[in-house]
């Protein structure tokens, strides 16, 4: 009865993850989820005020497919400052950019056709993707993310739909693609006239340095779909987000998501619209890289205190997300059972990967967790390695 193409559907194990980490009294480092004390709550309201007072009623009512043109304007004015090649019509607002994901799939998958990621990669994308019946091609990576030698070799043998990467502090390792590297990937791309799909939901929660340049602004050309969202920073249940590409793309992406949704959520669009005119946005982002930066430390700290040297760690610059490996052979998802006894909670590596390998592998998520509980949680799932006979 059901169409032929979620016959290959599985629930996501993260999904059942979490239905356990709602328990009160677990400590979760299972999510990707922000800070809920540091949501701009007060501005918020204070916002939604605003958007009555100066546009009455009008705030909830249907709007154009592309989204709300005011808030499209800044997004343009975010990504290209000088405003020489983006503009609003450059930009459609989505439901998240989960809903990007699946315009994207919709527009370019199919049967037979092949997308490369990353390796490990975001586990929501390859849902979308598998959904449209789409093969996974995973590429391998390493601490500087996607090797351009591997893609490059790929390419020559078979072409893709489109690549999928997420240049900065990747879901789920945190890694960021070097800047050599972007360079790159952004003249093979080209060279092969290719299609690249650009996700960087956490490029603005760097820890140091700036803000590396997307391979959307390097490659400037039809080769490049870019896609952010505000759930990082601002609040996710907004479901705010954005996809920006040449124009032909952008209003092919607008017919699909009218059969979709018709349009993003005028009242949310508004919202943001708004809260970006006050200056709390760079305020807010500045909050968030010193809360997580500070919580990132805190885990590394409590890792080098409890953790055995055998298990071992990156040190992300940025986002929300921190990457352990156990020794090899070793099984994340046995550990995982037992810390669930203890009241700690991960996601074991291997749910990103597509090939189905990385089972030693760990997500630890560090924004969502106080700083007591982060060292607390981490104290618990070194016991459980050590019990484990890791040493
Ligand atoms: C890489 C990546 N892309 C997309 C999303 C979806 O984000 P949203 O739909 O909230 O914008 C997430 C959420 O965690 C993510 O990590």
């Amino acid at each position: 009865m059901y169409a032929e193409r979620i016959s290959g559907l599985k629930s996501s194990a993260i999904r059942e993850i979490l239905k356990v980490t709602s328990k009160p009294g677990i400590i979760s480092f299972a999510g990707g989820l922000p800070a809920p004390e540091l949501f701009p709550g007060k501005e918020i309201a204070e916002a939604a005020q605003g958007i009555f007072a100066k546009y009455g009623t009008s705030v909830l009512q249907y709007s154009v497919t592309e989204g709300l043109r005011s808030l499209r304007e800044k997004i343009a004015a975010i990504l290209d400052p000088e405003a020489s090649h983006i503009g609003p019509k450059n930009i459609i607002i989505t439901h998240g950019s989960q809903q990007g994901l699946d315009l994207i799939s919709k527009l370019y998958l199919e049967k037979g056709r092949v997308v490369f990621t990353e390796t490990p990669s975001y586990l929501g994308a390859i849902q979308a993707f598998r959904l449209f019946q789409a093969d996974i091609l995973p590429i391998a990576s390493d601490g500087d993310g996607i090797q351009p030698v591997g893609l490059l070799r790929a390419v020559k043998k078979q072409r893709p739909a489109l690549i999928y990467l997420m240049p900065n502090f990747q879901n789920p390792t945190g890694v960021s693609l070097s800047l050599e590297r972007r360079k790159e990937i952004v003249d093979i791309v080209k060279e092969h006239d290719l299609l690249l799909v650009e996700d960087d939901p956490y490029g603005d929660l760097f820890f140091s340095g700036e803000k590396m340049p997307s391979l959307f602004t390097l490659g400037r050309s039809h080769n490049f779909i870019y896609m952010s969202s505000f759930s990082k920073t601002i609040a996710p249940g907004l479901r705010i987000a954005y996809l920006a590409g040449d124009e032909e793309k952008i209003s092919k992406i607008a017919v699909v998501k009218q059969g979709t949704d018709l349009q993003t959520n005028t009242f949310g669009q508004y919202l943001v619209d708004e809260y970006l005119e006050s200056s709390r946005f760079d305020h807010q982002r500045k909050i968030l890289r010193q809360t997580y930066k500070h919580r990132r430390d805190c885990m590394l700290a409590a890792m080098a205190e409890y953790f055995p040297a055998s298990v071992s760690r990156n040190h992300p610059n940025g986002g929300m997300f921190l990457w352990v490996k156990l020794p090899e052979h070793f099984n994340a998802r046995d550990v995982l059972l037992r810390c669930l006894e203890k009241e700690v909670a991960f996601v074991p590596g291997q749910e990103f990967y597509s090939d189905g390998s990385g089972e030693n592998t760990i997500r630890l998520n560090f924004s969502n967790a106080t700083p007591e509980n982060i060292e607390e949680g981490i104290k618990r799932i070194g016991e459980v390695l050590k019990e484990a006979g890791l040493s």
